[in-house]
């Protein structure tokens, strides 16, 4: 986590980078996660190690499982958790995104989670505010909480990263899980491989975010029997402007994980494992048989979500000196 003097002189911590975390940092949320998974698992789900702490999660793009998770982990420990969005605060009447944090920051919040279109928007108003700050994907830039959840689903079922074949897939022009994916598997000494079409693979790949030691492929049938972990990646139809690929079924024919890729994968490897952030597009990146299939991993890590967002919020609030 990188740690920063604020504007008010005190020091703060934050997540805004895979990039802010070493292994060591890696390490820890994701062990202190395995003990907040005990928690999810009682009939009473309360720690009070965030008691009098208020963490707000600012969303201005839409979610399902970052913004609940953020609320659930917030709520589990202790702390109070507002939810501000876009859609239904002054962000509607024109107020602008520095007017908006500061406004919250003034009410004397701990914690900010933030959701925004624009890449380096937590950056940005980490500069602005005297509190922590969590970003909860940044335009195409980077989704670190999702990164952690991912590689701690992977951990559970295959054992230690390293050296495991980690091939990700997909429209990796747009995405902000694959760039955070990209820095915590190396992080954690994973092989990894990027596969998309061209139109979909960014011109910069090769020297993204300064990471080492990936590789890059065109040709998602001649990786897939190597891997151990596939993650899917979904088609961001709402960043596109122009066509990025002819067809839907052409896609998915030379991209997507469908019926007979599956076969091939658990024929070369019965305990690979299937990833994907969600939402999802079932019928376009992924067919239902690979999401719904023994391999797929897409509910265990909406569930490793809430374990890994309270292990954050710990390892950000607790025990720090105001
Ligand atoms: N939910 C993830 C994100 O917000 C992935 C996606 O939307 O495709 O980045
Ligand atoms: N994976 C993910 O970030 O999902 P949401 O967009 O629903 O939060």
């Amino acid at each position: 986590m990188s740690t920063v003097a604020t504007a008010g002189g005190r020091t703060r911590r934050h997540l805004l980078s895979s990039a802010d975390l070493d292994r060591a940092q890696v390490r820890a949320i994701l062990d202190t996660a395995g003990e907040m998974q005990g928690i999810q698992q009682r009939e009473v789900k309360k720690l009070p190690v965030l008691r009098g702490r208020t963490v707000v999660n600012l969303f201005f793009e839409d979610s399902t499982r970052t913004r609940s998770s953020f609320e659930i982990a917030g709520k589990w420990l202790s702390a109070d958790v507002v939810n501000i969005s876009g859609n239904g605060s002054s962000t509607s009447k024109g107020e602008s995104l520095r007017d908006t944090v500061l406004t919250v920051a003034a009410m004397g919040v701990d914690a900010l989670v933030v959701r925004h279109s624009a890449s380096g928007a937590a950056h940005q108003v980490s500069q602005w505010v005297d509190a922590h700050v969590v970003n909860a994907g940044d335009g195409t830039h980077e989704h670190p909480t999702q990164a952690l959840l991912d590689a701690y689903s992977m951990e559970r079922r295959l054992g230690s990263l390293e050296g495991r074949h980690v091939v990700i897939v997909g429209d990796l022009t747009h995405s902000r899980v694959a760039r955070s994916n990209l820095i915590t598997l190396r992080t954690l000494g994973a092989r990894v491989t990027l596969v998309a079409p061209p139109t979909l693979m960014p011109s910069g790949i090769a020297t993204w975010s300064q990471v080492d030691g990936f590789e890059l492929s065109h040709d998602l049938d001649a990786v897939l029997p190597t891997a151990d972990a596939v993650m899917m990646l979904r088609v961001q139809r709402e960043r596109m402007s122009g066509g990025f690929f002819p067809t839907a079924r052409e896609y998915t024919v030379g991209f997507g994980l469908t019926r007979p890729r599956l076969q091939a994968l658990v024929t070369a490897n019965p305990d690979a494992v299937i990833c994907h952030p969600g939402p999802m597009n079932r019928g376009l990146e992924i067919a239902a048989d690979a999401a719904d299939a023994a391999q797929s991993l897409v509910l265990d890590q909406v569930s490793a979500g809430v374990a890994v967002r309270m292990s954050v919020l710990y390892h950000l609030l607790a025990g720090e000196e105001s």
